[in-house]
This record gives C-alpha cells, sequence and structure tokens, in this order.
C-alpha cells in the first residue's frame, strides 16, 4: 500500500496572532513545521510529502524545508481560504499510485509515532480513521447569549486529533459531496461519516494539543524545555 503524507500548513494563526504562518513560529529555535515533520521520518513519510502553504509565503516554506531536511523533495502547494479547501488542495496534489493519505496539522508537533502507526493501519482495515482522545472535560452546549442550554454525556465524548488517515478513494469522494453540499468541517473525518464512512477512533495522547492560542504555544515550549518530547 503506498502511503502518502499530507500536512495543512496554510493557516495564519489568528488565534495565536501569529505575524506570519502559525507552521513557520519558532519553537526553541525551529519552526514548528519543521518539528511536526520530523515525527514521520522515521515511517519514511517525508520524501514527497505534499504540505499546503499560503502561496504568497512559498519561498520562506521552501528554504525552511530545504535546509531541515536537505536533499528530501516536498510537494508545496497553496492552500485555500479554509482548512478544508487546503485539504481538498492537496489531495488533488496526490500522486496517481497513492492508495492511503496520512492528514495531520502542522500545529500538532508532539504527535507520537505509536499514534501515527495506529492510524495507518485503522485506515487500511476500515477505510478511514482519526486519533482522538475521549473527553475528560464535561462538555458545555451554549446558547448564542452564553447561557447553558445541553450538557451531553461525556462518556461517549471523545476530542478530535490528527493525523486522520483515510484510502485515498474514501476522502476523496467524501470532500467531492462536501464541496458539492457546501458542507464545511474542521476535520476530515467528520466528512466521511456523514456520506455514511465507518471511521475508527484511535486514542491518542495529550501531548498531541494543536498549538491554537498563546497559552499552547508557552505550553509547547515548556514541553520542549522539559524534555517532554
Ligand atoms: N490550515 C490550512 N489552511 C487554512 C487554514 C488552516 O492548511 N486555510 C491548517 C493550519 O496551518 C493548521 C491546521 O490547518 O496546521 C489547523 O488549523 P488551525 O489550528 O485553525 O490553524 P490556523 O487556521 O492557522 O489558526 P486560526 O484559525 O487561529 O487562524
Ligand atoms: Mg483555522
Amino acid at each position: 500500500m503506498k502511503t502518502q503524507l499530507l500536512i495543512p500548513a496554510a493557516g495564519m494563526g489568528q488565534r495565536l496572532g501569529a505575524q506570519g504562518p502559525k507552521a513557520l513560529t519558532d519553537l526553541c529555535g525551529e519552526p514548528m513545521l519543521v518539528r511536526t515533520l520530523r515525527a514521520f521520518s522515521g515511517l519514511g513519510l517525508l520524501p514527497g510529502a505534499v504540505v499546503t502553504i499560503p502561496g504568497a509565503y512559498a519561498s520562506e516554506f521552501r528554504n525552511v524545508l530545504a535546509s531541515a531536511f536537505p536533499g528530501t523533495p516536498f510537494s508545496l502547494i497553496d492552500g485555500g481560504a479554509e482548512r478544508q479547501d487546503s485539504v481538498e488542495n492537496g489531495l488533488h496534489a496526490l500522486d496517481a499510485d497513492t492508495d492511503i493519505v496520512v492528514i495531520h496539522d502542522a500545529a500538532r508537533p508532539f504527535v507520537a509515532v505509536a499514534s501515527i502507526h495506529a492510524s495507518i493501519d485503522a485506515a487500511i482495515a476500515y477505510g478511514a480513521a482519526t486519533v482522538a482522545i475521549p473527553c475528560n472535560d464535561t462538555i458545555l452546549e451554549a446558547e448564542s447569549d452564553d447561557f447553558l442550554c445541553n450538557t451531553p454525556d461525556r462518556s461517549i465524548l471523545w476530542a478530535c486529533q490528527t493525523p486522520q488517515t483515510f484510502r485515498v478513494d474514501v476522502i476523496r469522494k467524501a470532500h467531492e459531496i462536501a464541496r458539492r453540499e457546501e458542507f464545511v468541517s474542521t476535520d476530515d473525518a467528520t466528512l466521511v461519516r456523514r456520506v455514511g464512512g465507518a471511521v475508527k477512533l484511535v486514542r491518542g495522547t495529550p501531548l498531541n494539543f494543536k498549538v491554537t492560542a498563546p497559552g499552547d504555544l508557552a505550553l509547547a515550549r515548556c514541553v520542549i524545555e522539559g524534555g517532554l518530547a
């Protein structure tokens, strides 16, 4: 089974207050994207990886990748307005003979290798899989005026992470239908499920958090300085 990596990295980090692409934010001496990619190097998934980027920053991304991974070929593809548009562009750029695509946010630099393996194995077995963790917090559903309207049963709730891994035909079809029906999601597994596909949940780790707000960036730096990852 030919497996290819797709990294959505085209976001501009509005919630982080980033001055440029979030993926290029410094994490203790190297861009976040470099640390994220390194997690996949032992699996042989770096050569030919597709990375979606903000088109205006192509030369910055090219330089960062060439200096961190000399001689490794990457496919840099312009992202779109939303993450889903970026992933869709990336899916179009996969090699014709790719069977399995591993989609992982540039903004999750501490993914465990075991989670990547588990996600790939589950996608081969079931067609689609996502890494996720059971919710520890009780989740509150609010009305528009910030009053509590519903408290879903925590025992069946999971917090979504990436990698999300798919048979290429499965995720391409799900994206196609989402585009046609103008359905937008912040993840890809949801697109598969809404057209009836099975999606296996694979247990991840709390360290695989997404760097979203300034506090997450501070935490990420502590993780590195503390030698936790
Ligand atoms: N992403 C992307 N294309 C977009 C938006 C997001 O490829 N148009 C990527 C980001 O680079 C990130 C991942 O999708 O790796 C998850 O997105 P998010 O954490 O929301 O990042 P940003 O969109 O950059 O952050 P914000 O929403 O705060 O602006
Ligand atoms: Mg975003």
